[in-house]
Parts: structure tokens; C-alpha cells; sequence
């Protein structure tokens, strides 16, 4: 009797096909959708999606959903497929402005082909993902159109990076929740909604994803640092590469006796500095793994999965309740 899926505890056998069936009509749905464009283009949109991944925001929609009277409705489907069409989209473009190669495993767009593939395949799926959700209504539209503009806002405050006086750390958890939360938050509304579920539901299920949604990238940022070569299907070290300090940094750097660190990831003018030799970045890797900082960090990540399990405990229980919760337990269990 097989009740895992995706590594994740369904609870029953039953349950772990259904999600699977959902799943398998996403995967349907998302390559026809990605690959109705011109030839010359198929390849290049179709090349994450098809490198795998682990379709954490299809999934976080489908659970969701199983907590409204209609889990099986169509709207369900494209719900979910369109938020891995809209963060599919943002893997390309962050990939570019990451200068990343390696993304699930293989060669990111824009190491495979250039800037200007990866950048214009990112837009068509935006285009895509568009077309897609208009199918669910101008609501579903606006929640989207929001969500991308907060995922956006994010990225650009990363890259602007904290300013003046700003506390370092809560500039860090207000990018994090911007450029994931919002669209694991928005994963869960989309589901909740699609399936009928009521507006208490639907808040409460958003209100998980906020939580899950944040934990999840700052398990990511862990990960960039505790993680060995060719793990992840990323490369470890980018956020130092990038010039970005992630929660882990932050708290070290905040310890006096860090003074390598600070000489390694802090410019002159106390900007952060990014890394460019490979010593240098397995120097900096070295020394967080053994610092405090990543301890710390890892403190907040359970910080914010007790607050998901807050607002699980106010779900019902049953099959549903239980992957949930399994899905919380794998966010913390994936830095190691
Ligand atoms: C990567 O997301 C970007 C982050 C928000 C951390 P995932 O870790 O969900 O990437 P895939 O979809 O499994 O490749
Ligand atoms: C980017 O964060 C998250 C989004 C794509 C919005 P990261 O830069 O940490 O993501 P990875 O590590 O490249 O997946
Ligand atoms: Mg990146
Ligand atoms: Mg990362």
C-alpha cells in the first residue's frame, strides 16, 4: 500500500492516487499550454518544466483545495498549473539575474542558450500563465496580477538591497515573503477558491502559505549554503556570488567574533561584497557552516513552522490535514 507521494505523507492510499491523478493533469496541461507557441520556441519554454522540479506550488494548490467541496473541479487544475507557469517564469528571469547555471539539474535557459532566450522564454510563459488565468475570471486575474507585482517588488528590493538605518534582517523576511510567499500564499487562495471552499477557508489557507511560503525560502537560503555540489540541481554559494546576504549571514555577521566573514562577504562602504574567486566563496561556505548564524537561522525556520501549524490546527482534520502537515514537516526537514 503506497500512501507517499512526492515524499509526502498522504495519509492513505486512496488519497496519495488522487493527488497523483491531479498532478498527472497539471503535467498535461502545463507542457500543452508551454509548448503552443512557434517551434523555434518550444524547446526553450519547455526546457525547465520538462528538467523536473518539484512542484511545490501545484501541490500546496491541489491540498488546498481538498479543503473545499469541490477538489475535483476543472478550475483546480488550471489553478494550480498556473502558478508553476508564473514561478517557472521567474526561474528564468532569476536565473539571468543571478548569472546562475544550474537549475533543476540541468543547464539554466540562459547558460544554455543566452540572456536573451532565457529572458524572452521567462515572458512567454508569462503570456501563457495570462492567457491561461483570464479562464478563471477577472478575480483570479487581479489576485495574479497582485501577486506578480509582489514577487516582483521583492526581487527588485533584494537587489536594491537594505538602505540607510533599515534593520538588515527584517528587510531579509520582507523580500522573502515578496518574492515566495506571495505565490505559495496565492498557490493555497487559488486552490481553496477553485474548489468552493468558503472565505474563512480560503483566508486560512492563504494564511498557511504566507507561513509555508516564507519557511520555504529560508530553507532555500539554507540550503545555498549547508548544501554539497550538485544536491540541490542549483549551485551552492550563488547568494554569495550575487553580492546577497540571506538570514544565515546576517546573524553571523551580527556576531563580533566573525571577523574573516565580515572581511570576505562586506565591502568597505559596509555594502554587502559579492564573491568572485571559487576559494573565496568555499572559505565563506566553510566558515557559515561552522558559525552560529546558520544555527540561528535554523531556529527561525521552526519559528515559522510552528505558525503553520497554528493555522493547520485550525483546518479540519482527514486526509487533506495530514499531507499538509507533512508538507510543513518536509520545508524544515529539507536543510538536513
Ligand atoms: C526555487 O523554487 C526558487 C525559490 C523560491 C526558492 P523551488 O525550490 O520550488 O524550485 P523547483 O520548482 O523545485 O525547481
Ligand atoms: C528567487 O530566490 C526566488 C524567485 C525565483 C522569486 P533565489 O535566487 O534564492 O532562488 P534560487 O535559489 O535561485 O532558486
Ligand atoms: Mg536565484
Ligand atoms: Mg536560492
Amino acid at each position: 500500500m503506497k500512501t507517499t507521494f512526492a515524499g509526502l505523507e498522504m495519509g492513505s492510499e486512496a488519497f496519495a492516487k488522487d493527488v497523483a491523478q491531479s498532478l498527472e493533469s497539471v503535467e498535461e496541461l502545463l507542457l500543452k499550454e508551454l509548448s503552443s507557441g512557434e517551434d523555434f520556441l518550444t524547446e526553450a519554454a519547455t526546457h525547465l518544466a520538462k528538467a523536473g522540479g518539484k512542484r511545490f506550488r501545484p501541490i500546496f494548490a491541489i491540498l488546498s483545495a481538498h479543503f473545499g467541496p469541490q477538489p475535483h473541479a476543472d478550475e483546480v487544475i488550471t489553478s494550480a498549473t498556473v502558478v508553476e507557469m508564473i514561478h517557472l517564469a521567474t526561474l528564468y528571469h532569476d536565473d539571468v539575474m543571478d548569472e546562475a547555471e544550474l537549475r533543476r539539474g540541468a543547464l539554466s535557459a540562459n547558460s544554455r542558450w543566452s540572456n536573451s532566450v532565457a529572458i524572452l522564454a521567462g515572458d512567454f510563459l508569462f503570456a501563457r500563465a495570462s492567457r491561461l488565468v483570464s479562464t478563471l475570471g477577472p478575480h483570479a486575474v487581479l489576485i495574479i496580477a497582485d501577486t506578480f507585482a509582489e514577487l516582483v517588488t521583492g526581487q527588485m528590493r533584494e537587489t536594491v538591497g537594505a538602505r540607510g538605518k533599515a534593520d538588515p534582517v527584517e528587510h531579509y523576511l520582507r523580500v522573502v515573503w515578496e518574492k515566495t510567499g506571495s505565490l505559495i500564499a496565492a498557490s493555497g487562495r487559488f486552490g481553496a477558491m477553485a474548489s468552493g471552499a468558503d472565505t474563512e477557508q480560503i483566508e486560512r489557507l492563504s494564511r498557511l502559505g504566507d507561513a509555508v511560503g516564507v519557511a520555504f525560502q529560508v530553507s532555500d537560503d539554507i540550503i545555498d549554503i549547508s548544501s554539497a555540489a550538485g544536491d540541490s540541481g542549483k549551485n551552492p554559494g550563488t547568494d554569495l556570488r550575487e553580492g546577497v546576504h540571506t538570514l544565515p549571514v546576517l546573524y553571523a555577521l551580527a556576531d563580533p567574533a566573525e571577523t574573516r566573514l565580515r572581511e570576505l562577504v562586506v565591502a568597505a562602504d559596509g555594502t554587502p561584497r559579492a564573491l568572485t574567486s571559487d576559494d573565496e566563496v568555499a572559505e565563506a561556505l566553510e566558515l557559515l557552516n561552522k558559525s552560529d548564524g546558520l544555527v540561528k537561522a535554523k531556529a527561525t525556520l521552526q519559528g515559522y513552522a510552528d505558525a503553520a501549524d497554528k493555522e493547520l490546527a485550525l483546518l479540519p482534520e482527514g486526509p487533506a490535514h495530514d499531507a499538509m502537515s507533512s508538507l510543513v514537516r518536509y520545508t524544515i526537514a529539507r536543510v538536513g
